[in-house]
């Protein structure tokens, strides 16, 4: 009976209580888990430990005792060596180089009735094993208030865990809707939670640029702003405020300090050649005609793009570049590339003489030129392009990464020519679909169920050798319909749950029925947190 669980979740009728009774109720899913007789409970003399000489480890403590501290009011001690008259329960935080089985994220939590002890090989599993004992707490333990009256018990057990993909990834437009800093923050904390390691930050499009770039300030003096909220798309409403804001560079650092201390590399997304329009407008030397251009108020796909048959575009993206890859120093650089249309271009006698001089025999050939140019200039820096996968047509970019949107054939092509793929199939990971399926209306593009979400599988229909390609996948909120952060976290949750299950736990460990007893204290927990989020009925945003 596959429907029965799925009623229990919209309507809660399995209890909280009755599903922490089987075993814990951990998302995602770990790999062993050996549930032991007795608990363990948190009292206000529990020290945590950490292993002496490791500064991160002493910051996981510290985080963990912060976050442990609203709920219960304990100020629990964080050390590197057992006070000598130390006699209370401790919580143990230690990394063992020779543990090569737990990989580089992975993680052994034992829970004996005096002692909690989270052991990983690297920080990263340290910290991964601290968020599973946060969810063997009662949910209660996510407020931020103190609360009194619970018992801060554990049930003993042994869980040895570790990821299966290395991109476990979530993305945010903040281009469309602008979300601050101290949202972003949240969402972090959101992901984290949930063992989510890279975080897609998409900065710029049409509506909106993002990100203060000193070299090219008109970037957000004019390319920030435009004349519409797109606060009333959901009745039609159109308006003409100016809307608008970005991060300064001190901003987008405190960003990628935040979640470094939370092991999540941010990737940033910087849109080109197409989805370009806000830089045009502060730019229109970069396009073909010359513009003018205003920073877009429409959704869709606009047909102003830069032209790569003009130089000066290969300096401003490399100019832009310089700055995004002082700012941001994981591997990875999201550079765009969907939606170009080729309208600009045909009638382009820039680029008409590029694809003259450099033997370009179509516009998709000329696409792909200049993501060559941009990929080896990226390359020369020791990062990686990463693009979504109409990068492909034209002739693929050497070491470029493809995110594979428009289902799973450009993934499972560019996997079998050799490059690495993260696979987004539009209908199953695009968050900005409703969760509902009767919702209808402006921005009920697309309807996309919790289940849907678990059921992705990210090495579908290729071979042993190709899914060895697959870093990973992930789920894109795009923002056009997401004025404010309660709408983001709608369409988030419990979703998540369902995304960070299926690129973290063994794949044959996804049941659906054993999620969807997990499903509903996910979302306890959540609602003692104070988060929105969809829980089977509909939701009309404001
Ligand atoms: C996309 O959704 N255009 C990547």
């Amino acid at each position: 009976m596959r429907m029965a669980p799925v009623l229990v979740f919209m309507f809660g009728i399995w209890s909280v209580a009755a599903a922490q009774q089987a075993d814990p109720c951990v998302i995602p899913r770990p790999a062993s888990v050996e549930m032991c007789e007795g608990t363990f409970t948190l009292d206000p003399h529990t020290t945590i430990l950490v292993d002496p000489g490791h500064p991160e480890l002493n910051r996981i403590g510290r985080w963990l005792a912060d976050f442990l501290r609203y709920a219960t009011g304990y100020r629990l001690t964080v050390d590197s060596s057992p006070a000598p008259d130390a006699a209370g329960t401790t919580i143990l935080l230690r990394l063992a180089d020779t543990e090569t089985g737990l990989g580089e994220e992975g993680y052994r939590l034992t829970v004996a009735a005096n002692r909690v002890t989270v052991c990983g090989r690297r920080p990263a599993g340290v910290f991964y094993g601290a968020q599973t004992f946060r969810q063997l707490l009662p949910p209660e333990i996510e407020g931020s208030q103190p609360v009194t009256g619970v018992a801060w018990t554990v049930p003993c057990v042994r869980i040895e865990d570790r990821p299966r993909f290395r991109w476990r990834g979530m993305h945010l437009d903040v281009a469309r809707h602008f979300h601050d800093k101290e949202f972003v923050k949240r969402y972090i904390d959101y992901i984290a939670a949930y063992k989510i390691n890279v975080f897609h930050l998409y900065l710029t499009d049409d509506q909106g640029w993002r990100i203060e770039i000193k070299k090219y300030p008109r970037l957000t003096e004019i390319g920030a702003w435009r004349k519409g909220t797109g606060k009333h798309c959901f009745d039609g409403r159109g308006d003409q405020e100016r809307y608008g804001g970005y991060f300064t560079q001190d901003g987008i650092r405190e960003i990628v300090d935040y979640a470094r201390e939370r092991f999540i590399t941010v990737v940033p997304g910087i849109s080109m050649p197409g989805h370009s329009q806000a830089a045009l407008a502060a730019y229109p030397e970069l396009s073909s005609t010359g513009g003018p251009f205003e920073v877009w108020t429409g959704w869709g796909i606009s047909k102003e793009v830069m032209d790569p048959g003009k130089e000066e575009v290969f300096r401003f993206v490399e100019g832009v570049l310089d700055e995004v890859t002082e700012l941001f120093p994981g591997r990875y650089i999201h550079c765009g590339g969907d939606e170009v249309p080729r309208d600009r271009w045909k009638e382009s006698p820039y680029a008409q003489e590029r694809m003259k001089a450099e033997g370009l025999k179509s516009e998709d050939e000329l696409q792909s030129y200049f993501t060559k140019r941009v990929e080896r200039f990226l390359t020369s820096k020791g990062r990686l392009l990463v693009g979504w996968d109409e990068i492909i047509a034209g002739g693929l970019a050497p070491n470029a990464v493809v995110m594979s949107w428009r289902g799973t054939n450009g993934g499972i092509t560019a996997a079998r020519a050799g490059h690495d793929v993260v696979m987004v199939p539009n209908r199953e990971t695009y968050f900005n679909f409703m969760q509902h399926a009767e919702r209808k209306g402006p921005g009920a593009t697309g309807y996309l169920p919790l289940m849907k979400v678990y059921h992705l599988e990210p090495t579908r229909g290729m071979t042993a050798e190709e899914a060895k390609h697959v870093l990973g996948s992930q789920a894109c909120l795009w923002s056009e319909y997401l004025p404010t952060s309660a709408d983001v976290e709608y369409l988030l949750f419990p979703r998540m749950f369902a995304m960070a299950e299926v690129v973290w736990s063994p794949a044959n460990l996804r049941e659906d029925e054993d999620f969807l007893r997990r499903v509903p204290v996910g979302l306890a927990r959540l609602k003692r947190a104070g988060v929105n989020y969809y829980d089977g009925n509909e939701y009309f945003p404001k």
